[in-house]
């Protein structure tokens, strides 16, 4: 059978759509998909962190309420998702880092697999360490 070389390997219609069907997608495409929206909330929390910060210049009781309200639950949860979009979008950094410019793209599976048990691990310790 002969391979068609004109036919692109990458379809260009419209088919945004096959990003929310999960049924084909590997390794890779997960870990794609995991650094995006680790990368996205990371840029989210320093949005927030940076006009969170603008609160030190309306005095020490502002800061005080402010440091109070981050006791509630629902920003504990946020904390520790922010740590754990950090480690994990770290970790795959140095994956896709070692990738690109190392000889590790063979590899590259496996070392998503440690990068994930790793970013578990280290999520785990730091929840136990805000919620216990
Ligand atoms: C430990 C530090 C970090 C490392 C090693 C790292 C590494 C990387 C790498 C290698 C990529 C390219 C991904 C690709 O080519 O598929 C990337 C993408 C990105 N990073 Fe980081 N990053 C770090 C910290 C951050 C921080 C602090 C933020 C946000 C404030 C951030 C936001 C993003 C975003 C939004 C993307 C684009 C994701 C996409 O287009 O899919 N990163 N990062």
């Amino acid at each position: 059978m002969s391979v068609d070389t004109k036919k692109p390997t990458v379809s260009t219609s419209s088919n945004w759509w096959k990003w929310f069907d999960f049924r084909a997608r590997k390794a890779g495409g997960w870990a794609f998909i995991l650094n995006r929206i680790a990368g996205l909330a990371l840029v989210l929390y320093l949005s927030m962190h940076l006009v969170v910060l603008g609160r030190l210049t309306q005095g020490e009781q502002a800061w005080h309420d402010f440091l109070a309200f981050t006791e509630n639950p629902i920003i504990k949860i946020g904390e520790f998702l922010v740590i754990a979009a950090g480690i994990f979008h770290g970790l795959n950094g140095i994956r896709i880092g070692l990738a690109t410019f190392g000889n590790s793209a063979a590899q590259q599976k496996a070392i998503f697999y440690v990068v994930l048990v790793l970013s578990i691990l280290g999520s785990a310790v730091f929840a136990y360490r805000l919620f216990i």
